[in-house]
Order: C-alpha cells, then structure tokens, then sequence
C-alpha cells in the first residue's frame, strides 16, 4: 500500500510514463513487473560480462578528495585538478581500473600508496586507457591485499565542454546585457568520468571533499556548504572554495539517529541563480521549501543535509538534475515570472 502512496504522489509529476506504471500496479500485476526488470538485469549483466565494460569488483572507493581549478576565460575553458582516491581492495589484484574519458592524464604523475604505510609508494608498471570502455587502468608490480587501503593520486586536465554533459560552459546575459560564462556539471548517467577520474558506477558510493578553485569575483558551489575561502598558493587572484565533506546517500527510512538528532534550525533551502533572473525565483522560494517539509512529513525522513541549492542553468539537457544538496534545473523549471510566464509554466 506504501509503495503504491508513493507511485502516486510520482504520477502526479505529470509523467506518463510512472502514470502508466501506477496502471500496472493497480491491476495487482506485480509480478510481470517484476520479471520484465529482472529480464533487464539480466540482459545488462550478460552484456556487461561479455563486452565487459563493468569496472571489477576489486578495489571500492571509499573517500574521494577533488581540487579542481576552472578557467572561464574565452581563450582558456578548460580545467585541471588532481584526485587523491582512498580505496578499499576487496580481492588481491594488480591493477587499479576506474573511469575516465576525455581528459589528459600524464601517467608520470599517477600514484598509489598504501594509507597505513604512507611512505610506501607501490611500483606502477604502466597505465593505460581502455578508450572503449572509458577505463584507466594502472597496473602494478605487486598485488593489491584484500581488505588493506590504499590512495590512488590522479592530476588531469581538460577542456571544458560544449556539449550538455561531464564538465560544461554555458553563458547568460546579465542585466547590462553582458555575456557571463559559467561553468556546470551533468553526471547522469556516465559522465561524471569526463570531469575527474572516478569509479563511475552508481553502486560505488563514497564520501566527496571537494575544493573549486576560480578567480576572484566568481561565485562557486557545490553539494555541501562551503568551510572557508582561501587564496591559491602562487596563482596571485585566485581563490579555493573548500566546501565541508558530503555524507552517504542513505538507503530506506530507518536512518541512523545521529541524522534525527541533527534538525537543522534555519531554513536550508537557498536558491541560486543569474542576477539577470533574480525577480523570477519569488514562486520557487515559496513552494521550494513546502515540497520539502512535504516528503519530511510523507515519508517520515529527515533531509539529511544542511542545505539544498537550486540553480536555474541557461543550457541544461535534461529538466532538472536532482543532485545530492545542488538541484540544477532548465530555466522554465524553476524561475517564473507572473507577468509573462503561461499557465502551463
Ligand atoms: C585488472 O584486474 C582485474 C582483477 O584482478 C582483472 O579481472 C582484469 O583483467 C585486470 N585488467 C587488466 C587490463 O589487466
Ligand atoms: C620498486 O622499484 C624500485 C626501483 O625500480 C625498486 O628498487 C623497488 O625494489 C621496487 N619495489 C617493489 C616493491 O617492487
Ligand atoms: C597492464 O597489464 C595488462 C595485463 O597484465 C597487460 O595486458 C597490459 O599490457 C599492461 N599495460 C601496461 C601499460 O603496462
């Protein structure tokens, strides 16, 4: 009956699609559901065996610390940073394979330490891409042990794109009518890899620190709540924004108490967007933060985080981009405008 609440209220997002699946449940037909997934998964594991572009099992990622520096600059659009990744090693293997797709990575600078022994650096006898399968592979000289941690350190670099995916540009007009370049993320379904080397399956959860750097005058934000502004060491004019370390997306209702206990007690919910566009949001800021205190209430969960961004972006593929603390969503999904926008808007 739960479920079936909750198939519902989703219809009512206008989507046919759930609307029709709602159908199907009505009928009590469960069960054909049910198998036409498993037929699914079972299509996708054969394909994924057989061609096999699924990362191995071997080492799971536990803690990713991203520095990523972004030059919105005409004659730059482009981007470098480095990625320190704590993995755990499940099964002895000796070699590191995760995604990456479109970026530079100069194989001298990867690294792979143990985390209990830092000054033990492992031999890396080569790196290479999978360009088919997105996969960055580094072999070593000796095997990996089951249940130790080790660091994987990657420095890249890449352009930002013009296309709607990974790591983009895209541009508004502010109110003087001037060009502002801006850049975003789109990550769903696979694209996190064109941004920064990772593990990009979604099973593989783990736990972000991210730091943006930008010139000064740029605004920068992410998923979590920024900790402090910093200058870059040596880069005169530019600033790190480090922002606080993210929590694990929790699974199901019976979350741990440490959540409940953490009732925020100011209003989390910003919105964000072009200063162009600032008298459109009044609408979203009202009914922004009664839709969450809704699903509060509805599904008896907590928000788990201290707060939660939505920006409108100018180019953005799909309607909106539920990102864990940041939504990103197409402009007509989010500003309105009682003078000019339709009903329908
Ligand atoms: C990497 O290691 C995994 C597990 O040990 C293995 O299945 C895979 O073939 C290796 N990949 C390469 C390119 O050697
Ligand atoms: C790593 O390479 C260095 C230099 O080639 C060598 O001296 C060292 O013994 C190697 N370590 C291991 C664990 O293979
Ligand atoms: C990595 O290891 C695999 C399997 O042992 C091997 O086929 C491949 O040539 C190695 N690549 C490099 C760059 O060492």
């Amino acid at each position: 009956m739960k479920l079936l609440k909750v198939l519902q209220t989703r219809s009512q997002s206008n989507s046919r699609f759930v609307r029709k699946r709602r159908e199907y449940i009505l009928e009590g037909d469960m069960g054909t559901y049910l198998r036409i997934y498993l037929i699914w998964c079972v299509i996708g594991a054969v394909f994924g065996a057989v061609f096999g572009y699924r990362l191995p099992n071997t080492v799971i990622p536990e803690h990713y610390r991203l520095e990523i520096v972004t030059d919105l600059d005409e004659d730059h659009f482009d981007f470098s940073g480095t990625v320190w990744i704590d993995v755990t090693c499940t099964s002895p293997t000796n070699n590191i394979t995760l995604h990456s797709k479109m970026l530079d990575i100069d194989q001298n600078k990867v690294s792979v330490s143990a985390v209990n022994t830092p000054d033990h650096n492992l031999n890396i006898t080569g790196v290479d891409f999978d360009e088919d399968n997105d996969f960055l592979i580094i072999n070593l000289s000796e095997a990996l042990k089951a249940d130790e941690k080790y660091r994987v350190q990657i420095p890249f670099d890449g352009k930002l794109a013009n296309i709607l995916a990974g790591y983009y540009r895209s541009s508004y007009q502010d109110a003087d009518g001037k060009k502002v370049w801006l850049a975003t993320t789109q990550f769903e379904p696979s694209d996190a890899r064109r941004a920064f080397p990772c593990f990009d399956e979604p099973a593989m959860k783990a736990k972000f620190t991210i730091s943006i750097g930008r010139k000064e005058g740029y605004t920068a934000i992410s998923n979590m709540p920024l900790e402090k502004t910093e200058n870059i060491i040596g880069k005169p004019g530019w600033e790190w924004d480090r922002f606080q370390t993210t929590d694990m997306v929790q699974k199901g209702r019976h979350r741990p108490n440490r959540f409940r206990q953490r009732r925020r007690s100011e209003d989390p919910q910003l919105l964000r967007e072009m200063k162009g566009a600032i008298d459109q949001i009044a609408f979203a800021k009202d009914v922004g933060p009664k839709i969450l205190s809704f699903y509060e209430k509805y599904f008896d969960i907590d928000y788990p985080l201290p707060k939660q961004d939505m920006i409108a972006i100018p180019d953005f593929a799909a309607g909106a981009m539920e990102n864990w603390g940041l939504i990103t969503f197409r402009e007509i999904y989010l500003l309105l405008d009682p003078k000019l926008s339709s009903l329908k808007s």
